[in-house]
């Protein structure tokens, strides 16, 4: 396996295979017609893709008046732990801050210390938890801020 990828700004023509990664990662995967929001008016995402062009990672957002929420983070399990969703949200967070977006939030289960790691990385910090957010299994999320 090999370590090529390009980080890209998301297109209706990737969003077929960012289902099949959606599927692979989550109990109830954004589905490629769900993810045209990130493609259209006010949504945003960025892939990174591998020489054939099949998402690898992605991370995606709605944007609503100055501030941006983060809808899902996803790196393809033979791709973990390699820098590639840092990457990917630091090409987000990049264009947030050109949008001059104030803050960028996300939600996160509270078990999944991996993510809260990642994030905590690249300066979100826990603001708050909703209890029950999640179903399959029922969980509390966390609400993680980035102020810009
Ligand atoms: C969470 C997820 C997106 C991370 O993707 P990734 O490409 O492996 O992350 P990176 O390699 O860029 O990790 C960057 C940093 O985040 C932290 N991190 C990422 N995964 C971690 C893990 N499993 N355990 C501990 N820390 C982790 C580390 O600090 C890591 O840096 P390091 O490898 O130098 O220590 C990936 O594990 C995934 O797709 N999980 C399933 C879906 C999911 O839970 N998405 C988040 C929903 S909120």
């Amino acid at each position: 396996m090999n370590d090529f990828f390009e980080i890209v700004r998301l297109e209706d023509k990737h969003l077929a295979s960012v289902a099949e990664l959606e599927a692979l990662c989550f109990a109830h995967p954004w589905t490629a017609e769900g993810l045209k929001t990130l493609t259209g008016e006010g949504g945003v995402g960025f892939a990174a893709v591998d020489e054939r062009g099949k998402v690898i990672s992605y991370a995606g957002m709605v944007i609503a008046a100055d501030t941006g929420d983060i809808t899902d983070v996803a790196t393809h399990p033979d791709f973990r732990r390699r820098g590639i969703s840092r990457c990917v949200m630091e090409e987000l967070l990049r264009y947030a801050r050109e949008k001059g977006l104030i803050s960028v939030a996300l939600d996160v289960r509270v078990s999944n210390s991996g993510a809260i790691a990642l994030y905590e990385g690249l300066g979100f910090s826990i603001a708050g938890k909703r209890p029950r957010f999640y179903r399959t299994p029922p969980e509390d999320a966390y609400v993680m801020i980035k102020q810009l």
